[in-house]
């Protein structure tokens, strides 16, 4: 069986590079070659076009096509480019307001972010290849779920629905274009593929046990523990959302890193973790496993969302010292305690009794830890002092990063499925 180790593979691509290349010329000229000549030269368009659109024997369509090409004028693509084309220095890169040309991606100079994305390209996988056989059985049988426990599922559904879809607008209408470094928007385009998995994944939890969708899906604004949370991230959304919004003074700039701290720090690094450690703490005693699988699979890629969003920061804060005021480090703190009330609010109400190991007051407990946590990445002092995690083996999974043993078997069959072979 051929495999890749039986190439020098950069020879292979270059190869077929410069096939694909001759390919392209044999097959597409004229129409591909005389524009980019043309914006490449940035010249007056030629008569190439409006002559070929006389010949004998093409349809009226292509003549058509082949005229408006003769008219292109290639001066506002060029203006378009976010900035001038010239080779760009790794110098020249900037997280934010940075001017040289985005479109180019090597040189790096984030290497972490680059080798964010190639981890999280690792680590990819479908919410269908997990099978909820026993989850459904579970769901509908009489006995076997407290009703207890069926709160605590439904809450998690109900919050998380709707939860991936509000970081995955944020990214793709709010931060994506206000990030002007190309390894770190490579990564926010595989975070946002992610989010969508997961919304796919809580879709495919939902649709499997046949709950009732409606009422799933509009907790985010029916139930008050699940939408003061939403409503909470939406407000942060807003300003950036808005089309004209752009960087370039401290205080829109402030705004942008208001807007991190809320969705990276806040929604995804504090709001996820009481739902998360309760759906865990339920598979980790049989039940719902398919349900905790997939949430597995989603905290993994969370905590990796969490770390990018975190060296973001310190790294807007590294090369923009002036923005991180004390008045605005204040700003920050309050945010994050602001966070964790709601969700200590949430674990109260989705779990009023004790359950599974855990209850509301344990849970507080871990929130006041996880917080200390995310204040100390930012370079901020602890608000709770002393609190302790009551929940290590949720340590194991996330915050001493094991879970790359923790999903090994899953992450080598992914490797093995996506080598290539010949035979
Ligand atoms: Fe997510
Ligand atoms: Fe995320």
């Amino acid at each position: 069986m051929l495999s890749w180790d039986d190439f020098d593979t950069e020879e292979v691509i270059k190869e077929a590079g410069k096939e694909a290349a001759r390919q392209d010329i044999l097959n597409a000229a004229p129409i591909v070659q005389a524009p980019v000549v043309q914006i490449a030269q940035t010249e007056a368009p030629d008569a190439t076009f409006a002559a070929s659109s006389n010949e004998a024997g093409i349809s009226p369509e292509l003549a058509k096509a082949r005229a408006a090409l003769a008219q292109l004028d290639p001066a506002p693509g060029i203006a378009e480019l976010e900035s001038s084309a010239t080779r760009i220095q790794v110098d020249d890169k900037m997280m934010i307001n940075c001017r040289a040309d985005l479109n180019q991606l090597v040189p790096f100079k984030y290497d972490w972010a680059w080798q964010k994305y190639l981890d999280g390209c690792s680590n990819h996988w479908m919410p269908q290849e997990v099978n909820m056989t026993a989850d459904i059985a579970l769901w509908k049988g009489k006995e076997g779920l407290t009703e207890d426990e069926r709160r605590v599922i439904m809450r998690s559904l109900g919050y998380f629905s709707t939860a991936d879809s509000l970081v995955a607008n944020n990214l793709a209408l709010a931060i994506y274009r206000l990030i002007t470094n190309p390894e770190c928007r490579q990564y926010i385009l595989r975070q946002a593929f992610e989010e969508a998995i997961h919304t796919h994944a809580y879709q495919y939890c939902i649709e499997s046990l046949g709950m009732d969708e409606g009422e799933v899906f509009n907790m985010y604004r029916e139930l008050p523990s699940v939408a003061n949370k939403a409503a909470w991230s939406l407000k942060h959304t807003q300003a950036l959302s808005d089309p004209t919004f752009n960087t370039g003074t401290p205080e829109t700039d402030q705004e942008l890193l208001r807007n991190m701290v809320a969705f990276y720090v806040v929604t995804e690094g504090i709001f996820f973790y009481c739902g998360f450690s309760q759906i865990l703490s339920m598979g980790r005693r049989n039940k719902m496993t398919g349900v905790a699988e997939q949430f597995q699979y989603i905290l993994r890629d969370e905590s990796m969302h969490l770390n990018f969003g975190i060296d973001v920061i310190n790294q807007i804060k590294l090369e923009n010292p002036h923005l991180w005021t004390a008045d605005f480090q204040q700003e920050v703190i309050q945010m994050i305690l602001q966070g964790t009330e709601l969700e200590i609010q949430y674990a109260r109400d989705s779990m009023p009794r004790g359950i599974l190991g855990m209850n509301a007051v344990m849970m507080e407990e871990y929130l006041h830890f996880i917080a200390n946590r995310r204040c100390a990445q930012v370079g901020l002092k602890e608000q709770y002092p002393g609190a302790q995690n009551p929940f290590p083996w949720m340590s194991e999974i996330m915050d001493l990063r094991k879970e790359k043993n923790f999903f090994e078997t899953r992450v080598i069959e992914y490797q093995t499925g996506g080598a290539l072979s010949w035979d």
